[in-house]
């Protein structure tokens, strides 16, 4: 086990579009360590995601969260060679997101709420699922990690990006409680 260095914006492997997995190395020793450097890595930055080029290994594969099981625990999700598609087009959720790779910045995208994946999971299994909401969220900016592609290239407003602590302070109540703020 080991954690792994987090590549920042302006490195060339997180523009890459990355290479897809051959099912039959899932399994193999190379995959599986992969798979729990990233893990470890992800805990130890407090992500709630992590894609492999984050870790500079251009590959398909990608761990995302936001789900909890029946006792509330969270759940994460491995993701080899995901295909995404898009449920409800009309229905779009909006976030500050943020991510491992640009530390300390926060930027309101919309996307998606509601997608359906299928991806070859850790063991090397086919999967289908479908996600709603905030774990779709997830699920749609780390797969975007493995076509080269960053959140702040999906931010459509740029007043709505910036440092985490005035995003805090500033955005995250006017933009997510407009009621309350219109009865103050
Ligand atoms: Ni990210």
């Amino acid at each position: 086990m080991a954690i792994l260095k987090v590549a920042r914006m302006g490195h060339p492997v997180l523009r890459r579009k990355c290479a897809p997995i051959a099912p039959s190395q899932i399994t193999g020793a190379k995959i599986q360590g992969l798979i729990r450097d990233m893990f470890e890595t992800m805990a130890e930055y407090s992500g709630v995601g992590l894609a492999a080029p984050q870790v500079h290994n251009p590959v398909r594969l990608a761990i995302a969260g936001g789900e909890v099981d029946g006792d509330g625990e969270p759940v994460y999700r491995v993701v080899i060679n995901p295909e995404i598609t898009v449920l409800d087009d009309d229905h779009k959720l909006g976030m500050y997101e943020g991510c491992l790779s640009v530390p300390g910045l926060r930027g309101w995208v919309e996307r998606p709420a509601k997608i359906r994946v299928k991806a070859w999971n850790e063991k090397g299994q086919e999967e289908v699922f479908t996600l709603e909401g905030f774990p779709a969220i997830v699920m749609q900016h780390e797969c975007d990690h493995l076509d080269g592609v960053l959140y702040v290239d999906r931010i459509t407003d740029m007043t709505r990006f910036a440092f985490e602590t005035e995003a805090d302070r500033f955005l995250e109540e006017a933009d997510l409680d407009p009621e309350d703020e219109a009865e103050d």
